[in-house]
């Protein structure tokens, strides 16, 4: 979270900030600001609230230098404000921070205890002490930075200026992202490539521990102990994908209705179309050499890829039966988990940046275990560390709440559960033909579905009057459930559960009343009977009734107050149908309740501290 910038060259920082800190929007939106020279001091300007304030604010001010700092702010330590927005400036250094602290009561205190004075609540603040501090003793702002390094505990990606060089920028990293970019005559440093991608191609990855010295046109990594390290320059070949809206309302929305195309962008490499059968490609390893000794699996990630890896358990365990175990990617780093050494260890992340996962994608390597990662954005963090890649090819996800890449890893989940059960023979040639045509059908049943979306818009008026949500399902289905209700938890901002519709005699029946919505998939399965007779108990106690299932349903279009029908497949896609509804329904009740959909409030995109 927070999204960081700095830029040393000759064009006008103020442009190349805000064109970069517009990329990086997505990391955080409680405040904004930039530190740029003019006429030899730092000018800071800084907002409240998004980007937009900030630009507002910038609009008339002229800056003659050619160095700037800027930061968009996700508020960790500090509510969100003027005075907690960075950078934070000390004397004559000025800073822009993404991370935490861990230490900054202690280091905080002993600040104070030398007459330090604080401006603002951060932990980021007293770095810039720190720093001003030591530039007395040791005036080079690259030697300072060193001194300070070992002082701080925690996760950080910073970017330092100092009035006194007007020439240099200094930035580290441990935890968050930092990379380097690299212009014919000017330099970048960024929290991701796309705040770049319009200036410079050539980039160099930060690792933790690594400090970068940039000076004039060049710049010089180096170790934490101050040891110069060669870096290779990678050349990406990434396109600016500062997205549009492409005549949507908002992002999400467009997001939503680019499933179908995410789905086919997913499976199109990995599906040979003359066999009808799966082909994982360019994973980066053998895959049938791998896949045919795992005798378990791993799936560790959060918030939405998280509920995307749980429907993965259903699809491996059913279809390969290997035993798989899912997990939060912050709980499973600090269980102590146990690692066998013929483990698939599955990391999905959209962002490839997400701290928790991160932590635990490292913990499996440390173990000796395969890491394959699903993964949208190449090059990231993940990406970079894990042994295979699954790439999810949704292109840019803007909206904070994830739509089209759940869709995509649900997809590739689909073909690596095909994969598995191949390489461990557990399935024969029918079945996989059998499953890849109904996953190849997938695309246009999204088409489908997708018309439910005037009736949500219609309905929205009407639901966003319920005191609560519980969205119910069983087996594949239940996943789906829990995503319904983060989705209305992060965008509507009301009460919603999920839960497996078996236990909802355990507890969640107690909620229900006239003023209770519950949300149930009740496709036409062999469970179907049960999921009724649920759906008649949440009736008989005055819960309104929204049942999302398969095809003409009489029974299920009698007690309930709204049927919404997808079209009739089996549980082994039907995820990727009923996903579409319940993103919806959280899509127009909360624009009906007049939020940020794609912004919600508290909320980042890529959560880049635990
Ligand atoms: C944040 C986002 C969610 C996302 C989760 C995991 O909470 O708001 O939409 O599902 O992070 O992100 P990742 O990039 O690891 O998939």
């Amino acid at each position: 979270m927070c999204g960081i910038v700095g830029y040393l060259g000759p064009k006008n920082p103020k442009d190349v900030i805000m064109t970069g800190l517009k990329a990086l929007e997505y990391r955080g939106y409680d405040s904004a600001g930039v530190a740029i020279l003019h006429e030899g001091k730092f000018k800071r300007v800084r907002a409240e609230g998004k980007l937009g304030n900030l630009s507002e604010k910038l609009a008339s001010e002229p800056f003659s230098g050619h160095l700037g700092i800027g930061h968009t702010r996700w508020a960790t330590h500090g509510k969100p404000s003027e005075r907690n927005a960075h950078p934070h400036s000390v004397g004559s250094v000025s800073l822009v921070h993404n991370g935490i602290i861990e230490n900054y009561v202690e280091l905080r205190q002993e600040l104070v205890r030398e007459g330090a004075v604080f401006e603002s609540e951060t932990d980021s603040e007293l770095v810039a002490h720190l720093v001003d501090r030591q530039l007395a003793k040791t005036p080079n702002l690259l030697d300072a930075v060193l001194q300070v390094l070992p002082r701080l505990q925690g996760a950080y990606a910073i970017v330092v200026v100092n009035e006194k060089q007007p020439d240099t920028m200094v930035a580290f990293k441990n935890g968050p992202p930092l990379i380097v970019g690299v212009g014919d005559d000017a330099m970048y440093v960024a929290s991701d490539i796309q705040a770049l991608v319009n200036y410079t191609r050539r980039i160099v990855y930060l690792d933790d521990g690594e400090v970068v010295e940039v000076k004039g046109p060049s710049y010089k990594v180096f170790s934490a102990a101050g040891q110069p390290l060669q870096k290779k320059v990678n050349e990406v070949n990434w396109t600016s994908e500062v997205a549009n809206k492409g005549g949507f309302s908002h992002f999400m929305l467009k997001e939503i209705f680019e499933q179908p195309r995410a789905v086919a962008q997913a499976i199109q490499p990995h599906i040979n179309l003359a066999k009808n059968s799966v082909e994982l490609n360019g994973v980066g390893f053998d895959v049938n050499d791998v896949f045919r000794d795992i005798e378990r699996v791993f799936v560790v990630a959060c918030g939405t890829s998280y509920y995307a890896g749980l429907i993965g358990e259903y699809m491996i365990e059913r279809l390969a039966r290997v035993p798989v175990e899912v997990d939060i990617a912050s709980e499973f780093r600090y269980r102590h988990p146990v690692l066998p050494k013929n483990s698939l260890f599955i990391s999905i992340s959209q962002s490839g940046e997400t701290a928790d996962t991160l932590a635990a994608v490292r913990l499996a390597k440390q173990a000796g275990v395969k890491v394959l990662s699903i993964c949208n954005v190449r090059s990231s963090s993940i990406d970079r560390e894990a042994d295979g890649h699954l790439y999810m090819n949704a292109g840019a996800e803007v909206g904070v709440a994830s739509t089209k890449a759940f869709s995509a890893t649900l997809a590739l989940l689909n073909l690596l559960s095909l994969a598995l059960a191949k390489a461990q023979g557990q399935s024969t040639i029918e079945e996989e033909q059998k499953l890849v045509r109904q996953l190849l059908a997938a695309p246009s049943q999204i088409e489908i579905c997708l018309n439910l979306d005037k009736f949500f818009k219609e309905a929205a008026d009407k639901l966003k009057n319920y005191r609560g949500f519980l969205y119910l399902g069983r087996g594949v289905h239940y996943p789906i459930a829990l995503e319904g209700a983060l989705k209305l938890k992060e965008l509507a901002y009301m009460h919603a559960e999920g839960y497996a519709a078996g236990e909802m005699k355990h507890g969640p029946l107690a909620l229900i009343d006239k003023d209770m919505a519950v949300v149930m998939m009740v496709p036409h399965d062999e469970l179907f009977e049960k999921s009724l007779s649920n759906l008649e108990e949440a009736k008989a106690r005055g819960g309104q009734i929204i049942s999302i299932g398969t095809g003409h349903n009489p029974r299920l279009e009698e007690i309930s107050e709204h049927y919404l029908s997808l079209p009739e497949v089996d549980w082994f896609t039907l995820p990727l149908l009923e996903v579409v509804p319940v993103q919806l329904l959280a899509f127009h009740v909360a624009s009906s309740l007049g939020h940020d959909v794609d912004q919600p409030r508290n909320l980042a995109k890529s959560v880049t501290v635990e």
